[in-house]
């Protein structure tokens, strides 16, 4: 696929009463503009271009490549009812949509501009400034909208420093869902963004295992572990051949508070069904670390040598080795536990249109 098939509108060109003023950034999936409303000021706009299914050669159409209409028009379907769902989604920490429609034979969604940095910014410029205090209240605020986006019974899938907005006035903000992609992941192996390594959660490598706010969950656990190491833990594949973590509680002990570092270790548990359920069971534990097992991730901690303790694990294991062999090879499919306080899970579900 060449640069060319990628060609984003020139600088200038007038989309009805939006024009555009440069590109902010082009992926696999869409060209992201910043464009100037003739009567609002600065918007950001997202036009629909999977790469390997449609391209722009001359002019401003869209042209679907042969025998790829089917999933061009499932993927454009998916991108409308993605804006549709979030146009109804109206809270401070989630990228207003504004405006979505058709033209120049794809789609485009209008979303109102903030000024601020990225998060992933601020993890290679500053972050000796994400301190206990910044990391709590900051990810409060960010949680409050992904719940919203939850009750709309949308995923995220993508959550990431990278679709985290840090306002000029310090408020988080929700970038980039990710929804349309899992749509075409599946059969457009050609515009198959490599699901972010590190945030993306087991079940969404694994394509087993139903997703949920758990899925987002785990995504937002990896990106406080970013905030405090710098770069996101391994990614969740690696860990599901050989779990080399090592948790927040160990790495990062007596630089942030007990109870945040379990927190961030409770969401990187692999088995979805040992993570906080729903967001407001992390909000919980963020506060105060209400509701935090006493040991997440306790596979992974390395505890100083005891010689009795040595001594009652080989007992135990020669006694009980078989039996808990034989307990784990029955252990149950993942099925998902309604949350306590929230929506059923069965009700939330990732804009993905099979
Ligand atoms: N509402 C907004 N206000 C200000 N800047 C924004 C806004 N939305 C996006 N941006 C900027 O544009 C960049 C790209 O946006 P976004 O993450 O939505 O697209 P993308 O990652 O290129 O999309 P995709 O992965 O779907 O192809 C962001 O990292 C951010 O810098
Ligand atoms: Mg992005």
């Amino acid at each position: 696929m060449s640069l060319q098939a990628n060609r984003p509108l020139p600088d200038s060109y007038r989309l009805g009463e939006l024009t555009v003023e440069k590109v902010l950034s082009s992926g696999g999936f869409s060209i992201v503009y910043l464009m100037r409303d003739d009567h609002w000021g600065p918007h950001v706009v997202k036009e629909f271009l999977p790469a390997g299914i449609a391209m722009r050669t001359v002019g401003e159409t869209v042209e679907i490549l042969e025998g790829k209409q089917g999933l061009f028009a499932r993927g454009l379907r998916s991108f409308m009812e993605e804006a549709a769902a979030l146009a109804k989604v109206d809270h401070p920490n989630v990228v207003r949509v504004e405006d979505f429609f058709r033209a120049n034979g794809t789609a485009y969604m209008v979303m109102r501009h903030v000024r601020g940095r990225s998060l992933q910014f601020q993890i290679h410029a500053q972050r000796a400034r994400l301190d206990d205090a910044f990391l709590r209240s900051f990810f409060l605020r960010l949680l409050h909208g992904l719940r919203e986006v939850h009750l709309r019974r949308l995923l995220h899938l993508d959550i990431k420093p990278a679709n985290i907005l840090v306002g000029a006035d310090g408020q988080p903000l929700l970038l980039d869902f990710g929804a349309v992609r899992s749509t075409l992941d599946h059969a457009a192996p050609q515009a198959k963004t490599v699901l972010t390594e590190g945030f993306a959660a087991p079940e969404q490598h694994a394509g087993d295992q139903p997703l949920g706010p758990w899925s987002d969950i785990y995504a937002v656990g990896a990106t406080l572990y970013s905030c405090m190491a710098g770069h996101p833990p391994p990614s969740a594949r690696q860990r599901l051949q050989e779990d080399r973590l090592v948790p927040a509680s160990e790495r990062f002990r007596g630089r942030f508070p007990a109870d945040l570092l379990a927190t961030v270790d409770w969401c990187l548990e692999l088995d979805p069904l040992r993570r906080p359920q729903s967001v407001y069971a992390l909000q919980r534990a963020l506060v105060d670390g209400t509701g935090v097992p006493a040991e997440p991730l306790g596979h992974l901690r390395r505890r100083p040598f005891s010689f009795l303790r040595w001594l009652k694990g080989l007992r135990g294991l020669v006694s009980s080795g078989i039996t808990a062999m034989t307990t784990l090879a029955q252990r149950p499919a993942v099925v998902p536990l309604p949350p306590v306080s929230e929506p059923p899970p069965h009700e939330i579900k990732p804009t993905r249109r099979q």
